[in-house]
């Protein structure tokens, strides 16, 4: 009996260990993403603050997580707000988004990212900064970007050429910043889908 019962208890440790994590609010959180040392797997750590699923940044700063597609490995976080009636990015005093080279995250190829308030000194390829760039949509006509307005901005697609661990910011460079997923060309900015996709190496 006591043999059977150590058994049980055994067994449901070890299932556990490999088990899905409890739903975050109104968000699963699949395999092997980590919100407790007792689910999931905990190299794939992500944060339940209050019923909003986070991801936290090498530098410090959390990013709520829109999506998961565990199937594809990646996940979509949220850009940080642009604070009002500024055009600084929340996370510009973190030097932007960073993210732990070893953990097992990074940048997808899929985001294009905007650059606001950039210096002169930081245009060069593959920045997209020219009058038509789909920085000025979002600078002249989202409500989140109006403190950006005239501001020297940028876009450019986040492919493998650029590191695939961070979007840089700074005082003196560019000092906001926000991402689509699988932007579309000649898409309107009524259309986009704000987010920045992450993907993870599948564990073994
Ligand atoms: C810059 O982006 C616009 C789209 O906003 C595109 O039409 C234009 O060809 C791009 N310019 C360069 C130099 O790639
Ligand atoms: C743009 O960035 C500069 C520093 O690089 C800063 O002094 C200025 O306040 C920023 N502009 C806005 C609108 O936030
Ligand atoms: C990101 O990680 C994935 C999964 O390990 C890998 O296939 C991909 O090449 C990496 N992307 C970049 C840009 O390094």
């Amino acid at each position: 009996m006591v043999m059977m019962f150590l058994f049980l208890i055994l067994v449901t440790h070890v299932s556990e260990a490999y088990n899905n994590c409890p739903k975050c609010g109104s968000i699963d959180v699949p395999y092997p993403l980590s919100t407790d040392d007792n689910c999931g797997d905990p190299r794939y750590k992500v944060y339940c603050n209050n019923g909003i699923l986070e991801f936290l940044s090498a530098r410090g700063f959390y990013y709520k997580i829109l999506s998961i597609n565990p199937s594809a490995y990646k996940l979509i976080i949220s850009p940080p707000p642009i604070q009002k009636d500024t055009c600084y990015s929340s996370d510009l005093n973190s030097g932007g988004l960073k993210l732990d080279e070893n953990l097992p995250f990074n940048i997808s190829t899929h985001n294009t990212v905007m650059l606001f308030n950039c210096s002169e000194r930081i245009i060069r390829s593959p920045l997209n900064c020219s009058s038509i760039s789909f920085c000025r949509q979002f600078e002249n006509n989202v409500e989140e970007g109006l403190g950006c307005k005239n501001t020297l901005c940028c876009h450019y697609l986040k492919d493998s050429a650029m590191t695939s661990h961070m979007i840089r910011l700074r005082v003196g460079g560019c000092t906001a910043y926000t991402s689509m997923v699988d932007m579309k060309l000649g898409s309107f900015f009524d259309s986009w889908t704000y987010g920045i996709e992450l993907q993870w190496v599948p564990p073994n």
